[in-house]
């Protein structure tokens, strides 16, 4: 795992960028896995910023998140299909079409899970975006998810509730299950960028670097991964700096 530390959140996000513009540079139809979530949202202005200044074109590129939450519609002001539209793909030139998240309204979810899996397999992934949840998860595997789980309904961890809730108007509005794609799938991506800001993500990312990988940690299986960057912050690299 190859690990930055940038000084703050901004210089965090520029590195992010660059990093995304340069695989879209270099493979103008690159296949990008997305993720939602605050810590993302410094690196999508930036991608904005880069597209009206200096043109770089995401006609051909595909995208796929990570995940959405169960019964919400994509309409819903607080799905992830909703954050994605507003926070980036509205800014670009991206055909909609080739923006790729699970249907959080499916009627057979079985049926939803099979159906993104073989989506997955159809475009692999050439760079999969990540953050990292203060008790390690990533996308929605939570702690003691398999880690040879593909696509699957998860029940919301109480801390994920907790942590989610500032987004909703109160943490009963928050839904009790999402999809997501599971670990295996994460492992897939050719190559993953995983970012983590902020000291309530510091014993996460101590843990998910330095302890031996487990389910119990869902961040750690990262150490498996061939070409895995992990961009932070100081302060959540703080367990990192003061071992
Ligand atoms: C979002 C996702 C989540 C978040 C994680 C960190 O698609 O998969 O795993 O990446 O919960 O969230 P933030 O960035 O809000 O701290």
């Amino acid at each position: 795992m190859k690990i930055i530390i940038a000084e703050d959140y901004d210089e965090l996000s520029v590195r992010a960028a660059s990093f995304i513009i340069d695989t879209v540079k270099r493979k103008p139809d690159a296949t990008l896995g997305l993720a939602t979530g605050t810590t993302p949202l410094g690196l999508y202005q930036l991608l904005i910023q880069d597209h009206n200044r200096n043109g770089t074109s995401y006609k051909q590129v595909r995208c796929v998140n990570l995940d959405e939450y169960k019964g919400l519609s994509s309409t819903h002001n607080q799905s992830y299909a909703y954050f994605m539209r507003k926070n980036l793909f509205e800014h670009l030139d991206i055909d909609l079409n080739n923006a790729y998240i699970e249907n959080g309204m499916a009627e057979d979810g079985q049926a939803e899970c099979e159906r993104y899996d073989k989506l997955l397999e159809r475009f692999p992934r050439d760079l999969q975006l990540l953050g990292l949840g203060s008790n390690g998860h990533i996308a929605f595997n939570e702690p003691n998810t398999p880690f040879d789980s593909t696509t699957h309904i998860v029940d919301l961890t109480e801390s994920t509730i907790k942590d989610n809730s500032r987004l909703f108007a109160n943490i009963a509005e928050v839904p009790k299950q999402a999809y997501t794609m599971g670990l295996k799938s994460i492992m897939q991506a050719r190559k993953i960028l995983m970012l983590a800001s902020g000291a309530n993500k510091a014993d996460a990312v101590y843990k998910m670097v330095k302890c031996k990988t487990g389910e119990n940690l869902p961040a750690s299986i990262l150490q498996r991964h061939k070409d895995c960057t992990l961009i932070i912050d100081k302060e959540a690299a703080g367990g990192l700096i003061n071992q």
